[in-house]
């Protein structure tokens, strides 16, 4: 058996957070509550528009060898490339070309490269990080970095709203004093708490990072333009300095594993360069999917009118079942405002999240333990232990019981 006792082996080949919570959404068997994961939902009109593609795309020679029956170019399918770039370009007036556009495979795998491109061991021996100005964030931007240190978080503030709801914001207070910053990174909506950042805090942020001289990178895999779970602030930020990184997962495309990556030219050729030696070229069965519809506005019109009211419904209707199995217990709920995730605060909660979602998972409930979503946040925040996840866009009966047991399992909690 081999040692993998190489340094790359000793920091990729460990149980992570991601680990778990992959191997968790593989593992979910019948009668399993699927409430964690990122697994976009099954939208039958959804689907209707991909198989018809599928059919298209099996009848055209030229399609069918775009998707299957040649290499891309190492930065992705050329022409849904240029589509994107067009896309954008109409959409928001931003100046772009094919050469602003990147493809990988996932947008998970363009932050492991973003993140060691920009960030870790400078040239001068000095340990560069990632910023993540608004803590929790996305659980998996942990552990991408080859050296330990590379992410620095910054605690948000809580706005308690009324309702039972409260809302994060940035600390801006101490934000550009931070050391040894070499890039910041926001998720837009914000995996885990459906945050979304005011148009005024990430200007600010572009502000920092060009003081800073360093990029902003922005994560709207879940946001605008698609698939565009977002129920405030429409308006979307990109300039030379910003990398904006899209994806088609949350589109309920996520096997295709395409990742796009909107940045200046000099950003899109490092990515290009490390595509081809790491993986000769990303994937591209997803963009031929995907590229008509996108030229033709008709993912659009989807994103509008099927897929954002799809996930506020199912997020409306998880929140009234909380706050009816939840009324004797003192639950809080991050306001939906994008993504399919729900945020539960429990203050004071007696045990701790992870312990909570071992409870959950013995009574075949899958959550998230909130305290995963704090990467790089040096103190000892009550908070990252009292919150879960829950993804509220699978099968509404399994997200119902699943919503009982949890009710179930925080008032066993509170009252031992
Ligand atoms: C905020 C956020 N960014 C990026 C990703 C990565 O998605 P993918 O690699 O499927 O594009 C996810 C996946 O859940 C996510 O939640």
């Amino acid at each position: 058996m081999p040692a993998f006792d190489s340094r790359f082996a000793r920091r990729f080949a460990r149980p992570t957070g991601a680990l778990e919570l992959m191997e968790d959404l593989g593992s979910a068997g019948p009668g399993v509550h699927m409430l964690g994961g990122g697994n976009p939902a099954r939208i039958p009109e959804v689907e209707a528009v991909y198989r018809r593609r599928l059919a298209e795309i099996a009848s055209d020679a030229v399609q069918f060898g775009r998707f299957v029956a040649s290499y891309p170019a190492p930065g992705g399918d050329v022409r849904f490339r240029a589509t994107v770039a067009d896309f954008l370009a109409a959409r928001y007036g931003w100046q772009l070309t094919a050469r602003n556009v990147v493809l990988t495979s996932g947008s998970q795998s363009a932050f492991f490269t973003l993140f060691n491109l920009l960030a870790g061991e400078s040239a001068g021996g000095r340990l560069q990080r990632v910023l993540l100005p608004l803590a929790p964030e996305y659980i998996g931007y942990a552990d991408l970095g080859l050296t330990d240190g590379m992410l620095v978080a910054q605690a948000a503030a809580i706005e308690e709203l009324p309702d039972g709801f409260f809302k994060y914001h940035v600390r801006f207070d101490g934000l550009e004093a931070v050391p040894d910053v070499a890039a910041i990174c926001v998720s837009r909506p914000t995996n885990p708490s459906g945050n979304v950042l005011s148009v005024n805090e990430l200007q600010r942020l572009d502000a920092l990072a060009r003081n800073r001289r360093v990029p902003l990178i922005v994560d709207a895999a879940y946001g605008q333009p698609f698939p565009g779970i977002q129920f405030s602030e429409p308006e979307l930020l990109w300039n030379e300095n910003v990398i904006l990184c899209l994806s088609l997962s949350k589109l309920g495309l996520p096997a295709t594993r395409t990742g796009i990556v909107v940045a200046a030219e000099s950003t899109v050729e490092a990515l290009t360069a490390f595509n081809a030696t790491a993986a000769l070229a990303p994937g591209s069965t997803g963009p031929v999917i995907v590229e008509p519809l996108l030229a033709s506005g008709e993912l659009d019109v989807l994103c509008r009118e099927v897929i954002r009211p799809y996930y506020r419904s199912r997020a409306g209707e998880a929140v009234e079942w909380l706050r009816d199995d939840c009324r004797d217990l003192p639950l809080r709920i991050h306001r939906p405002e994008g993504a399919f995730f729900l945020w539960l605060w429990f203050p004071g909660l007696p045990v701790t999240s992870q312990e909570l979602y071992l409870r959950l998972k013995a009574r075949g409930v899958l959550v998230l333990s909130g305290h995963h979503f704090f990467p790089g946040l040096a103190d000892s925040w009550p908070h990252r232990n009292e919150c879960l996840r829950i993804n509220c866009s699978q099968d509404p009966a399994s997200v119902r019981a699943g919503i009982r047991l949890i009710a179930e399992e925080a008032r066993r909690a509170f009252a031992a």
